[in-house]
């Protein structure tokens, strides 16, 4: 069937391709960005095909009028990055809280009945049980350090859109991804970081293994979802998840930082000498979703952590 959405987050990186996708589906698309870590080019290749609204989310008038006549709303908007949650906490906040209220209130204005927010993993900080399932206590270690500003104003969110407009969805679902990755998804991230200095210290290092400093002793653990599998969750749960229930999105394929450095260096056909340092504080030391409620849903990710890297990769390589 099809169908009318409005994404807001659009430019960004798991919202274009989201975008993307709907178009290519067929179906009748509104986009909502200010670009502030978006760019419009990333989708260069569909332009035309549907709507942008070039505002802040905060700006209730205008999402009344973005949120006319679609049937659903997809919330990514969010200030994303680590660097933003120590230095700017308070537009983290905003962002994600006055955020949320307006596009909220324009739902109501408009009557849409199907809501769909973007939580995160970072609701748990350091979640009691890995694999993790969607009922493990949210929590934020210490409201005073803006670090947690970000997973702070994902947890307030989860709480508000449980409780406000509590009678006007049919369909409120909250997912929360777990670490995605794929080409253009920004610089602030684990893979592309590594992708960056792995390429340089083995320009550097023409011969024999690369030595290559890595935080800890790299035996800290992620789960990585490569976009195209994301999206086909994100859409899943969209219309098949059960009203008023939380998603994780991801794999449960944990790995270790240790062995994520040997895959990307396996690309470039090189070995990495790891030299341990100290780890930053406060980091969590697992992260892994337990995917089961995804996986009633028919979910099942196709991409092994080795291609989903050869192509993000090529992609860096070929950009940078
Ligand atoms: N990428 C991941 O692995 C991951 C993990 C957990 C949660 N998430 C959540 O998923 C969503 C999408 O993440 P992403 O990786 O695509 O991040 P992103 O930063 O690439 O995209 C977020 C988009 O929101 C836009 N935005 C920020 N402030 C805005 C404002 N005031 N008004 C309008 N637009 C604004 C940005 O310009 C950007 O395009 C976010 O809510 C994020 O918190 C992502």
């Amino acid at each position: 069937m099809k169908r009318s959405y409005l994404v807001t987050g659009g430019t960004g990186f798991i919202g274009s391709y989201l975008v993307r996708r709907l178009v290519k589906d067929g179906h009748r698309v509104r986009v909502v960005d200010n670009d502030l870590r978006g760019r419009s080019s990333r989708l260069a290749d569909i332009s035309g095909r549907f709507e942008m609204f070039r505002c802040d989310i905060r700006d209730t008038n205008a999402m009344i009028e973005a949120a006319q006549g679609v049937d659903s709303i997809l919330h990514l908007a969010a200030l994303n990055g680590t660097e933003n949650f120590y230095r700017r906490p308070d537009v983290v906040l905003d962002v994600g809280i006055r955020g949320l209220f307006a596009i909220l209130d324009a739902a109501r204005a408009n009557g849409v009945e199907e809501f769909v927010l973007a939580s995160s993993s970072e609701a748990y900080q350091s979640a009691s049980i890995v694999p993790t399932p969607e009922e493990v206590s949210l929590s934020i270690p210490d409201p005073w350090n803006p670090r947690f500003s970000y997973g702070g104003s994902k947890l307030i969110s989860e709480i508000i859109v449980a409780n406000y407009l509590r009678d006007v969805f049919k369909q409120l679902i909250v997912f929360r991804p777990h670490n995605v990755y794929g080409a253009d998804m920004g610089e602030e991230h684990v893979i592309p970081q590594l992708t960056a200095r792995a390429a340089k210290q083995i320009a550097r290092h023409p011969t024999g293994d690369v030595p290559f400093e890595i935080q800890g002793d790299g035996s800290q653990t992620r789960s990585f979802v490569y976009i195209d599998d994301f999206i086909d969750g994100l859409l899943l749960a969209a219309s098949k998840g059960a009203h008023r229930e939380t998603y994780h999105i991801g794999t449960e394929d944990e790995v270790s930082i240790a062995e994520l450095v040997n895959t990307i260096f396996a690309q470039f056909g090189r070995k990495a000498a790891l030299i341990p340092t100290d780890l930053p504080a406060g980091g969590t030391l697992r992260r892994c979703p337990d995917i089961t409620k995804m996986r009633a849903l028919g979910y099942a990710p196709k991409i092994p952590l080795e291609e989903g890297i050869r192509r993000t990769l090529n992609w860096y390589l070929k950009a940078a």
